[in-house]
């Protein structure tokens, strides 16, 4: 039997990339799931749909916190719950790679409203409803990067710092109804617009090969093992955890 029947999750970030490949897979696992970015989530919705997935899309800006409680509250109307919480939005692809002292202030600004006060205003969102039913799933992405101090993108690996140190910190503020908060710190993976800037990100793709135990490149699908374990109940006594999945590159 499908390991997420009767659970009901949301997926920010997810109209493409990583995010859109979270929500399938929460989908086909039995979750009725809710993809929501500030991209239109049509074409994602549409195909997992056509599959035979329970979803609704919906556009979120995740700094905004009305438009954070607008999507759980609609996740609810839509399904009756929101158990599990994946926090995927983030300023990423998109970043240029650049040296700390060519970033400015507003750039620092707007990484970390995304990134960090992104995932708070999702949490806070969505908490009051676990807490209802006594139990709920959050798993927040962060990155392999704040292990190994990857260059050039220092308001990055800060926002995604915060989100680790967020987790820990979330994960003793809940315990006791029952909510569980864990993270998923990918290395080095092959997304949508990841792939379609290989060429500009030559620097990345050979250091995460060359310093993996295992020695291939990373794809999106290889973060799902983590993420239906830790949306599952298989991962109740588990929390406060940071699970890295990157080929072996970072050892913790
Ligand atoms: N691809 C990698 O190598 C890698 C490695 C480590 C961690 N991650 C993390 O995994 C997640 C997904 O990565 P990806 O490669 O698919 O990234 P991506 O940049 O392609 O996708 C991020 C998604 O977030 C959305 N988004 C941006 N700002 C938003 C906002 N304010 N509100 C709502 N949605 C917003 C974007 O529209 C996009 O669909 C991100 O959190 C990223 O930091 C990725």
């Amino acid at each position: 039997m499908a390991r997420l029947t009767g659970k009901t999750a949301i997926v920010t970030g997810a109209a493409q990339g990583i995010g859109a490949v979270y929500a399938k897979a929460l989908a086909q696992e039995g979750a009725k799931v809710c993809l929501s970015d500030i991209l239109d989530t049509a074409p994602a919705v549409d195909a997992i749909r056509e599959a035979g997935g329970d979803v609704i899309g919906m556009e979120t800006d995740v700094t905004d916190m009305d438009a954070c409680e607008a999507m759980v509250a609609e996740t609810v109307s839509a399904f009756g719950a929101a158990d599990i919480m994946v926090t995927n939005a983030a300023l990423f692809a998109a970043l240029k790679r650049r040296s700390f002292l060519e970033i400015d202030g507003d750039e620092w600004d707007k990484v970390m409203s995304i990134n960090t006060r992104g995932v708070f205003n999702c949490v806070k969102a969505a908490a009051p409803e676990m807490k209802k039913k006594g139990y709920g799933k959050i798993i927040n992405i962060s990155s392999s990067t704040i292990y190994s101090g990857v260059p050039l993108m220092l308001h990055y690996v800060a926002s995604k710092g915060a989100v680790d140190a967020m987790t820990k910190a979330l994960a003793r503020e809940l315990g006791g109804d029952g909510i569980t908060v864990n993270t998923i710190a990918p290395g080095f993976t092959m997304s949508d617009q990841i792939e379609a800037q290989r060429d500009n990100l030559e620097f990345y793709v050979n250091l995460s090969l060359n310093s993996r135990a295992v020695k291939r490149e990373q794809m999106p699908d290889d973060l799902l093992g983590a993420l239906i374990f830790l949306a599952s109940p298989e991962s109740d006594f588990v929390t406060g955890q940071a699970i890295v999945v990157d080929g072996g590159m970072i050892m913790h």
